[in-house]
């Protein structure tokens, strides 16, 4: 892989576009190779939580690459929505949590990218924004639909009109990230993060991972039912055997399988 570099460290893994002469910007060639890495975690169950982040100090991801798309004809342009709205659904998808560690601009594509996150911690310099409109386009890796899922219908559609770029305080305040920290702090932040929930039974935060994110697509009655539903498979793992014994025994689990 060219454009994505995949570090493993113990339980944890990071992720970094990589691609800083164009501010890390998504081309068909680095969606692909993104598509290829979500391959290789998905097959590797010592990774527990995963931390995605960009090369480089300046951005996380500029957006997709305004040069590919410029000459793009409407089948053509449909296709590369599809593709980078596949790759960002596996991500969203995936069974462990995503946290985006978001170090510089997350405009268009990148600010789609963080989305897909479970879980966004900015640096203090990074800023967010979808500007699509500006160049004649709409949001086209999910923006439409996530931003107004994450900060509500009337803040995405102001944000999405005006193409208005916010700094990391603003993303705060609407609910889009987490938390802020020093630019310096940021990807310890996020891998102490992933490393705190890493130690937390896989099994148990990936069901309830895909309740929350399953719930929130449904009714209420629906979404309940599919949390008994995972609450009951918790008890066919070993995990929940571990981890009820080590509570009666007042001691604490060491570690939890997979
Ligand atoms: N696509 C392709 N190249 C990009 C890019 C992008 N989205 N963003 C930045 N670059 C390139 C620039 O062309 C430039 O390349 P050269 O050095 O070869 O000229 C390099 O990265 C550095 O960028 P700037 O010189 O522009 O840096 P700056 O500090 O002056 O500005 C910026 C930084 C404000 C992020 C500016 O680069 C910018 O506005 N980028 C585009 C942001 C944007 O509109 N993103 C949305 C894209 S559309 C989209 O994402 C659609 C979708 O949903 C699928």
């Amino acid at each position: 892989m060219e454009t994505i570099i995949l570090q493993k460290e113990e339980n944890i893994a990071v992720l970094t576009i990589s691609r800083p002469k164009a501010l890390n910007a998504l081309n068909t060639k680095v969606l692909k190779e993104l598509d290829g890495a979500i391959d290789e975690i998905e097959n590797d169950n010592e990774i527990y939580a995963l931390v995605i982040t960009g090369d480089g100090e300046k951005a996380f991801v500029a957006g997709a690459d305004i040069a590919e798309m410029k000459d793009m004809n409407p089948k053509e342009a449909r296709n590369f929505s599809i593709l980078g709205n596949k790759v960002f659904r596996r991500i969203e998808s995936l069974r462990i949590p995503t946290i985006a560690a978001v170090n510089g601009y997350a405009l268009g594509g990148g600010c789609e990218l963080a989305m897909a996150c479970d879980i966004r911690i900015a640096s203090e310099t990074a800023k967010f924004g979808q500007p699509e409109v500006g160049l004649g386009i709409t949001p086209g890796f999910g923006g439409t639909q996530r931003l107004s899922r994450i900060v509500g219908k009337s803040k995405a559609k102001e944000l999405i009109f005006t193409g208005d770029v916010i700094d990391a305080n603003e993303a705060l305040r609407i609910g889009l990230v987490n938390k802020v920290v020093k630019k310096e702090e940021l990807i310890d932040e996020a891998k102490k993060l992933a490393n705190k929930i890493s130690q937390n039974a896989p099994i148990a935060v990936g069901l309830a991972k895909a309740a929350i994110d399953r719930g929130y697509q449904a009714d209420i009655d629906t979404a309940i039912m599919y949390e008994a539903e995972v609450f009951s498979q918790c008890f066919a793992t070993e995990d929940q055997k571990d981890g009820m014994t080590a509570f009666t025994e007042k001691r604490k689990v060491e570690k939890f399988k997979n």
